[in-house]
């Protein structure tokens, strides 16, 4: 199976099992809007405790907050979101369609690599056994023309993002002939910046003074309470403050499922250091985040860091962990140490000092930030791709499994009855009442057995049990696992342990 048509059917199960849904799909849909159902919202609420037990539970001095999700309109100025956050973009006179224009010139220069790729494997099947591949990269002109070319653009695309040329940006894609998707024309406008932040109007009155934005960052809500939380928390440094919540973007190339949203959910910790220590902390945070992730248990090679060359100017060292997604390496986190620009700034435009006296060296500064920010839908989705399998079992048929860490799993419990009669129904449900309060259980009679353990399978449920006619003699059930499809006797009366040492989120974090 090739990655796109695996991309596809995880698609198409996050739908069919209940995790996530189109938005507001009988009316076709919200384009890169979703919603999380049953299933989904177990998961991640999931993937949110476990993120909030270890930054915040686990950590002595990180404490968390929830702030609103409108602020004043001078935070956005103060960030330089209102004058910073856009995309280059450009529309097609023909088709009226509009692209993001770097996104284009990423998207041709992805073409002649494919065309790279495919002269490759033509020598490949010429020369057979003799083919020397380095060799024929480094030698054959059109692989060379090719490759002379794609850096050309390359260059010419970073100088002109660089210097936020977007004559040039638009030059260069008519320079590279790229046509319109739709209209197959080259008929292009000029290109524009476009800011990303939503904006709405606050109250009854509809002038420019009343307009708010919807956070394109949960980050600024800890920034401007950063003097409340570290005086009623009696906070010193170095101390973190970390939040959950929705963040919105007006994103231009939203694609990918739930890779890119316009709304979406961010865990981010924003960290307070002394100045001259913020690169110390942004290594260590650095390989905390990276333990936090490979304490889950999915394969080590789905991660890497992929450090910044070209930083934000309010930054002096940034990384991301990029993820094996079923498109390539992406971002899915990102450690940024800030400096003070945020607070700094806050300061400047609130006119109200963000200091820290520090008791230890008797000076009042202004902290510098290392920031953690990962996005809970992207977290949801790598971990959704890495645990979809399918297998082909004996007698032909295929069962597909989520291999969920158990400890995420939406439903940690089948209870399942053998056959609706002889008082196994009545068995098996007094075993789902008493176990429901120590985790998701859930009970099923309906079809066979075999067909019961392919939805539990396919939501990833790791335990199932089935009362069968001993059950009712001995009080034992048969206790079947979710990946080895293994099948064990156990006494009821264990099962609360022996399923709840497993699922319960202490495994994950003792492992980090
Ligand atoms: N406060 C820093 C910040 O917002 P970012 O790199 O723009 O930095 C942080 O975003 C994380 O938020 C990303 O690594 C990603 O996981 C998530 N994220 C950003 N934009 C997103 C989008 N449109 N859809 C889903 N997740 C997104």
């Amino acid at each position: 199976m090739n990655t796109d048509e695996l991309f596809k059917k995880l698609i198409a199960h996050a739908k069919e099992y209940g995790f996530i849904f189109p938005s507001s799909e009988i009316y076709d849909g919200l384009s890169a809007v979703y919603d999380y159902g049953p299933m989904g919202v177990e998961l991640k609420n999931a993937i949110k405790d476990y993120w909030w037990q270890a930054q915040v539970r686990l950590h002595e001095n990180i404490v968390g907050i929830d702030s609103a999700i409108f602020m004043h309109p001078r935070v956005w100025e103060a960030s330089g979101h209102l004058s910073a956050f856009n995309d280059p973009l450009i529309d097609n006179r023909d088709s009226k369609k509009r692209y993001r224009a770097d996104v284009l010139v990423e998207e041709h220069i992805a073409k002649l690599e494919e065309k790279l790729e495919k002269e490759v494997e033509k020598g490949r099947r010429r020369f057979g056994a003799s083919f020397d591949e380095a060799q024929f990269r480094s030698t054959n002109p059109q692989v060379q023309r090719t490759l002379a070319r794609i850096l050309e653009i390359r260059v010419r695309l970073d100088v002109a993002l660089n210097r936020n040329d977007l004559a040039a940006l638009r030059q260069l894609i008519i320079d590279c002939e790229i046509v319109c998707p739709v209209s197959g024309s080259r008929n292009w406008t000029d290109v524009r910046q476009f800011n990303l932040m939503f904006s709405t109007r606050l109250g009854s009155v509809s002038d420019e003074a009343n307009v708010v934005y919807l956070r394109p960052e949960t980050a600024q809500g800890i920034f401007v309470n950063f003097l409340q939380v570290q005086k009623t928390g009696r906070m010193k440094i170095p101390f973190g403050i970390a939040q959950i919540g929705k963040a919105f973007r007006n994103e231009i190339v939203a694609r990918q499922f739930i890779f890119r949203m316009r709304e979406f959910e961010q865990m981010e910790m924003q960290f307070f250091v002394r100045p001259g220590d913020e690169l110390k902390w942004f290594d260590y945070w650095k390989s905390e985040r990276l333990r936090w992730h490979l304490a889950l248990g999915l394969d080590a090679s789905n991660y890497r860091f992929h450090p910044h060359d070209k930083l934000a100017h309010y930054a002096n060292a940034a990384a991301d962990i990029e993820f094996a997604f079923p498109f390539g390496f992406k971002e899915l986190e990102g450690i940024h140490s800030r400096t003070d620009f945020d607070l700094t700034q806050h300061q400047t435009f609130s006119g109200r000092k963000q200091q820290y006296f520090d008791p230890e060296t008797n000076e009042s500064y202004v902290p510098y930030v290392v920031e953690t920010s990962i996005g809970v839908d992207r977290m949801f989705l790598a971990i959704l791709s890495a645990a979809y399998g399918e297998e082909a079992l004996d007698g032909g048929e295929t069962r597909v499994v989520l291999r969920l860490p158990p400890a995420l799993a939406p439903v940690k419990l089948a209870v399942l009855p053998l056959v609706k009669k002889d008082g196994l129904p009545e068995k098996a449900r007094a075993i789902q009442q008493a176990l429901r309060f120590d985790f998701n259980c859930q009970y099923d009679e309906k079809d066979s057995i075999g067909k019961r353990y392919r939805r539990q399978d396919a939501i990833g449920t790791p335990f199932c049990i089935t009362i069968d006619h001993q059950s009712l003699d001995d009080d034992t059930v048969t206790i079947r696992y979710r990946d080895t499809m293994r099948q064990d006797r156990a006494p009821i009366a264990e099962l609360r342990d022996l399923i709840g040492r497993q699922v319960d989120m202490r495994t994950l974090l003792e492992k980090i």
